[in-house]
């Protein structure tokens, strides 16, 4: 897939807005915003360093009053584009979950990103997900199991799965494509084991008409995030974990925007030993407790 032709194909496949707007009013209605644990004392020392902190970077550069205007400017851009989502999830999020899994053992995770969507088509295994008639792209059969800490198989497991078509585009956030394309949520059977039949996703570009986009075209940055699938894998008794899965060989694996790879998060696609066509690639999970910590 390359560069230029993912552009070509933007230009009738929606917005920035459109998407911006969709992940913006899909993260309003989540449930996340419910019961939140946000004390007057951590928002004083949060919002105060903070505050500081681009105060210190004003007086380290000396910013001008033209580029304190262009700021503001770019930061209601941002709202009316509603790009917070994005902007959040590409340049913070990592940080937040790099913080808040330090004591969770197993599986490791990363970003979950602005396009989750909750309630997708739930499947026994073996799954296939929903494509269109002569999907264009590597077909990957995806297989793996599920294991406690103390290495015995899982029950009831769950594999929620999202990732872009072979252009790099989200269902639900771009026109045309099928509602739930690549998107499911995919039940394992009694001894753990998976077994979910897709195509392999593309590299993906964050928008770049939107004011994100704006930001990396005047800073001199590229948009690109290395191909990815989305999961959240859990059960019942067991920790959620969310993560991503790459692709060895991307190009972008080493320069991600949202600086969300990591080694552990490697799939080894090979051809496929049962006669079908394209890739398959095993993940194997281990899953912790309720309340166990490493
Ligand atoms: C963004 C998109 C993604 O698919 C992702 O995984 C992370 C971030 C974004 O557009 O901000
Ligand atoms: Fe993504």
């Amino acid at each position: 897939m390359s560069e230029s032709s993912t552009d070509a194909r933007r230009e009738d496949e929606g917005t920035a807005v459109e998407a911006g707007t969709l992940a913006t009013q899909r993260f309003s209605e989540s449930g996340k915003l419910h019961g939140m644990d946000v004390s007057q004392e951590r928002v004083s020392a949060i919002a105060g360093e903070a505050i500081q902190a681009i105060n210190d970077v004003a007086v380290k550069h000396s910013v001008t009053y033209d580029e304190y205007n262009a700021l503001k400017a770019w930061l209601i851009k941002v709202g009316t584009d509603g790009e917070w989502p994005l902007f959040l999830d590409v340049w913070l999020e990592h940080t937040i979950e790099e913080i808040n899994s330090v004591e969770r053992p197993g599986a490791i995770g990363t970003i979950e990103g602005p396009y989750y969507v909750p309630n997708a088509p739930e499947m026994a295994t073996p799954a296939t997900l929903e494509m269109r008639e002569d999907e264009e792209g590597t077909p990957l059969k995806f297989t793996g199991s599920f294991k406690d800490t103390s290495g015995q198989p899982i029950k009831d497991a769950v594999v929620e799965i999202w990732h872009a078509d072979a252009m790099g585009f989200y269902s639900q956030y771009a026109p045309e494509l099928p509602k739930w394309l690549f998107r499911g949520v995919v039940l394992a059977d009694e001894d753990g084991n998976f077994e979910i039949n897709t195509m392999r996703p593309a590299p993906y570009q964050i928008p770049t008409d939107g004011a994100c986009g704006q930001l990396i075209a005047a800073a001199g940055w590229h948009a690109w995030r290395p191909a990815h699938i989305h999961i959240k894998v859990y059960a019942p008794g067991f920790q959620l974990v969310t993560q991503q899965l790459y692709f060895p060989g991307d190009p972008h694996n080493e320069d991600d925007i949202a600086s969300a790879v990591k080694p552990e998060l490697m799939l080894e696609p090979k051809p496929r030993t049962d006669g079908g066509e394209g890739e398959e690639a095993v993940y194997n999970y281990v899953l912790a407790r309720e309340g166990e910590t490493a």
